[in-house]
């Protein structure tokens, strides 16, 4: 377990917040698609629960592969097929009265596992497919924000995650927001990257990555600005706005995306470009020196995950993390060893990241 003292540590301040919107938000980010974010945000949201905090996993990514990842599909069926109370309990339908005349719905947490008897550490506020329809609302009350009247409603919808998530964690007293967005500079990501406060950036071994990391840091800059000017714009808000902040707190390299028919001589020179691109591109660091590989970029590599190979549709078919696999799922000899191994690999990756969001709101 945590101590108390680490756990108040991790929420920001409410007056810097201006505001009761205290539970930090970590969102796993990069526009190049199937970087292992998803994988990332269930495996850490599954480690940092079993360390003993409170977790709320949100998913804002139309695809919604992390609510399929935590819940069975004969829930999933009931949760999006039609709801048999009036309870708001995917983020779509948390916002969707706000397309029409309504307002937010306070979201009712699934708690994961589900069914559960006793709850456990960790709950999500799943996503929805039709999620997607938002993007449009949220690109149209983007300029409304700049206005001079009527300024509740655009401000209303671009926070909507916002609003959600904390009323979630509120409702569970939790320590950490973990976010999964699909891999795209939309509205609906915007909004979601106005609602965070840390990112941590996934990378693959390739120039798709390397590429990503150049659009990331332009658009990042861009939305903050943006954001800070619409909040200027409503000096007396009706309720509390997010900062915005979108700190980078590093980033996680991949194995997993590298062809393995290539050598692995290829995988680390794309491996040791990546320390001076996220210097150049995300702290803009024109200057250097750069360290020379991930292995000594240790204010800013996280991590590398393994390529855990047969262990992912072994945890899959589980439903499982990796790390809870066992011996009657089938991980016997050096799959259990590999397993242990996981466990300690996102055990630390958790502790950094847990430390560098402490050091920040201390
Ligand atoms: N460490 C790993 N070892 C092996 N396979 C992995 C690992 N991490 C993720 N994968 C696999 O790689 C694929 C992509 O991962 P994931 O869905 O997490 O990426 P993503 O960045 O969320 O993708 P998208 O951009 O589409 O949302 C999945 O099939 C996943 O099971
Ligand atoms: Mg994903």
């Amino acid at each position: 377990m945590p101590d108390a003292a680490g756990i108040q540590q991790l929420r920001i301040d409410d007056a810097r917040r201006g505001g009761k919107m205290g539970v930090p938000v970590l969102t796993f980010f990069n526009n190049k698609g199937g970087v292992g974010k998803t994988s990332l945000v269930y495996h850490l949201a599954w480690m940092l629960s079993d360390m003993g905090y409170q977790v709320l996993a949100c998913d804002l990514d139309p695809q919604a592969n992390l609510t399929a990842a935590l819940l069975d599909e004969d829930y999933l069926e009931t949760l999006w097929g039609g709801r048999s109370d009036s309870s708001a309990k995917t983020i779509l339908q948390c916002i969707q009265p706000l397309t029409r005349t309504g307002d937010i719905q306070k979201p009712t947490l699934t708690r994961i596992p589900e069914p559960s008897l006793i709850p456990g550490n960790l709950a999500l506020i799943p996503g929805d497919l039709g999620l997607a329809g938002f993007e449009d609302t949220l690109s149209s009350e983007w300029p409304n924000a700049l206005g001079s009247s009527e300024l509740y409603r655009p401000f209303r919808i671009l926070t909507a995650f916002s609003t959600v998530m904390q009323s979630g964690a509120a409702q569970m007293n939790a320590d950490v927001i973990l976010t999964d967005v699909g891999p795209n500079l939309g509205a609906i990501n915007r909004s979601a990257l106005i609602a965070t406060d840390y990112i941590v950036v996934p990378l693959g071994a390739d120039l798709f990555s390397l590429q990503g990391l150049r659009y990331l840091c332009p658009t990042l800059n861009q939305w903050r600005r943006d954001w800070q000017q619409r909040k200027n714009n409503w000096t007396q808000p009706d309720f509390p706005l997010p900062d915005g902040r979108m700190q980078p707190v590093g980033y996680v390299m991949q194995q997993h995306g590298f062809r393995l028919t290539r050598p692995i001589r290829a995988l680390n020179e794309w491996f040791n470009r990546m320390p001076e691109e996220y210097a150049r591109n995300l702290l803009g660091n024109e200057e250097g020196p750069y360290p020379a590989t991930p292995a000594e970029d240790e204010a800013h590599a996280l991590a590398t995950v393994k390529h855990y190979r047969s262990l992912v549709p072994m945890a899959q078919e589980a439903r499982k993390p990796i790390f809870h696999l066992t011996a009657a799922d089938g991980a016997i000899g050096s799959h259990a060893a590999a397993t242990n191994d996981a466990r300690q690999d996102f055990k630390d990756l958790a502790k950094k990241i847990i430390q560098r969001i402490k050091s920040d709101s201390a």
